[in-house]
């Protein structure tokens, strides 16, 4: 097998030449990593899923961790995250945007940020693709680190943010409320739904992306915080709302976004080091499932803040 790539807007590649139902050798082991390195995303189509087969193609990248939401794992495969709407898990997922229910949407995020050891990569691939809405969008950090000017850059290298974690979206300083009313069941607070409570994590404004070497902007609009001591790099309080108001306005623009359209026998792979992503959610009452798996980080990009 040798495989092709198809670019897809702004991040990532369609892969064609994968069939995961055969045997993955050495070769074709690199090949892969070396893509999912390259360009971010990987996305593949028409492939022929099972649990079995999902958690051994994501070993090729690493090894796997749990999620510490343990109510989310699949009691068959603990390495799968199920992913699912549609169904009794609804309601506390239900929050209303400009008046229209919605379940499930997620803003910009990086996936387990708020640990200070955000997770290497993840694979997601549909197991009931949603009738409407539903997609993921994928946003490149990378891209947008580059995009910005060489002062802001500058600027970016003497600055740490900080994210803290809530359960509540309307706690979250930089995200988009216009419009916004969380439902009726919408979770408070982290033990309403078994989920501990997690300190602030402090990261790299600019991060320095492990293997690839590559800057990546740090900065995300979910739990997005404050910049650490903005006096330090010769910025008042004002000053640095003001950077990261700006900076996730950036990471905003189109440019850097891809939205996959989920279709049957999709699989889906990130770089969670350089690609934020977020979920557009669904109409109340339209099914869909998604399995994760979770392709563990060996370095902690950030730190978590315990008494500074
Ligand atoms: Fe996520």
């Amino acid at each position: 097998m040798k495989l092709t790539v198809k670019h897809l807007d702004n991040i990532g590649v369609e892969v064609e030449g994968f069939d995961i139902t055969q045997p993955i050798s050495n070769e074709m082991q690199e090949e892969l990593r070396a893509l999912w390195n390259q360009h971010g995303v990987l996305v593949f189509r028409n492939q022929d899923i099972n649990p079995e087969r999902q958690i051994a193609f994501s070993r090729v990248f690493g090894p796997l961790e749990l999620h510490p939401l343990k109510a989310t794992r699949s009691e068959e495969y603990p390495e799968l995250f199920e992913i699912e709407s549609g169904g009794s898990k609804d309601k506390s997922m239900t929050a209303f945007y400009k008046g229209e229910a919605v379940v499930g949407r997620l803003d910009w995020h990086l996936d387990l940020h708020y640990t200070g050891k955000p997770n290497h990569g993840a694979v997601l691939t549909a197991v009931e693709v949603a009738g409407e809405g539903g997609l993921t969008g994928f946003g490149d950090l990378e891209k947008a680190y580059d995009a910005l000017d060489s002062e802001t850059k500058a600027l970016l290298d003497k600055i740490e943010v900080s994210y803290a974690f809530s359960m509540q979206r309307r706690h979250m300083r930089y995200v988009n409320l216009d419009g916004y009313e969380p439902g009726p069941h919408s979770p408070r607070k982290p033990s309403d739904v078994n989920f501990p409570d997690f300190p602030e994590s402090v990261y790299p404004a600019a991060m320095t992306h492990p293997v690839t070497g590559k800057k990546i902007l740090g900065i995300v609009e979910q739990f997005l915080d404050r910049v650490i001591t903005p006096c330090k790099a010769g910025l008042s309080n004002d000053e640095s709302i003001e950077l990261l108001e700006r900076l996730v306005a950036h990471i905003r623009d189109p440019q850097f976004h891809y939205f996959h359209q989920w279709q049957p026998g999709d699989m889906v792979l990130w770089d969670n080091w350089r690609a934020m992503h977020c979920a557009t959610g669904t109409p109340v009452g339209v099914r869909r499932r998604i399995n994760r798996t979770t392709i563990k980080g060996n370095v902690e990009l950030g730190r978590v803040l315990l008494g500074e």
